[in-house]
């Protein structure tokens, strides 16, 4: 079924039906197919795109401005040394500029309020490219790399280990909870997710028919899990918390001993990236064959057209 997703934004799943991320996911595997046969499209010709980093970004940035410069658009990356964002001009106004010369706004940077701002005061879609709270557009990657794997969501597990209350285990959790996916999150208790967002989720999961977990429990968080999950210990904006961070989340690296756990021989290993190898991951996991890291980086590319293309 087509959706009308004309000027909405997106700043955190939660805004968005099940039918409707189904709707983006169909139309990301569908642009994927056309890319790789070889079809080219002009869908954003004549289409402008700010892109705003207050953070550093590899997959984010190419990804977005790969997707909206080979369909015709021209995007225009800004980064916070380049404009007014907060200083000198409010967020409000540097809104209400972009608005008038761009036909949708990505953001990534530290308080999800600025994403919230730029997308009640531009009038354009906005998009949020990764906050100190969530990571929508990178979920719906993994939605798609794990429908790719398994063909299904239907009696999938997905469990992320590590850091469980940073920006991609809370989009995870809404992601998974709303496609019906059984979704745990492994952490210490210092880092489990707050009990709000948690509750919301199980309520979307009861609705798709799904469970939820926290654990500090590596045994129970894992066991059954068709793909384990984890990112990096210490988030952008969080460097100083790098010795309280190591000393907390060392018993949850994801190596083979813990991809055993999951009792399962097909289970694959997903990472947002960047990653550091030998902390939240092993160099033998994610350079071995469970390994999914890279279909998820390019599935990136191909879920951020589907969002512009639905919403421009
Ligand atoms: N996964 C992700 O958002 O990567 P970047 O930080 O490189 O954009
Ligand atoms: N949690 C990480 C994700 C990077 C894509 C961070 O915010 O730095």
């Amino acid at each position: 079924m087509a959706f009308n997703l004309k000027g909405r934004s997106l700043l955190t799943l939660k805004d968005f039906s099940k039918e409707e991320i189904r709707f983006l996911l169909d139309v990301s595997h569908q642009v994927k197919r056309e890319r790789k046969a070889g079809s080219y499209h002009l869908r954003f010709k004549g289409k402008t795109l700010a892109l705003l980093f207050e953070k550093r970004s590899t997959r984010t940035r190419c990804a977005f401005e790969t997707a909206f410069g080979e369909e015709g658009g021209y995007p225009v990356f800004l980064s916070g040394d380049d404009i007014q964002l907060g200083a000198k001009e409010t967020i409000e106004d540097t809104a209400r500029v972009l608005g008038r010369m761009f036909d949708a706004i990505q953001f990534r940077g530290f308080k999800h309020k600025s994403v919230e701002k730029l997308a009640e005061y531009s009038g354009v879609p906005v998009y949020n490219g990764l906050t100190d709270m969530y990571h929508p557009t990178q979920i719906l990657a993994d939605l798609m790399t794990v429908e790719e794997e398994f063909g299904s969501f239907k009696g999938i597990k997905v469990a992320f280990v590590g850091d469980g209350r940073n920006n991609v285990a809370n989009s995870l959790l809404i992601g998974c909870s709303k496609m019906g996916i059984d979704f745990s999150i492994t952490a210490p208790k210092d880092l489990f997710p707050q009990k709000e967002l948690v509750n919301l989720c199980r309520e979307y999961a009861s609705g798709a028919g799904s469970d939820i977990e926290i654990t500090d429990d590596t045994d129970r968080g894992v066991k059954g899990a068709h793909a384990v999950y984890t990112d990096v210990w210490i988030s952008m904006g969080e460097e100083e918390k790098q010795k309280e961070r190591y000393d907390l989340l060392k018993p949850y690296q994801v190596n083979n001993e813990l991809m055993e756990k999951t009792g399962r021989r097909n289970t694959i290993f997903m990472h947002c990236l960047p990653a550091v190898k030998g902390n939240e991951v092993s160099f033998d996991v994610i350079e071995g064959k469970a390994s999914r890291v890279w279909d998820e980086a390019e599935n990136r590319k191909h879920t951020i057209k589907a969002i512009m293309l639905s919403t421009i």
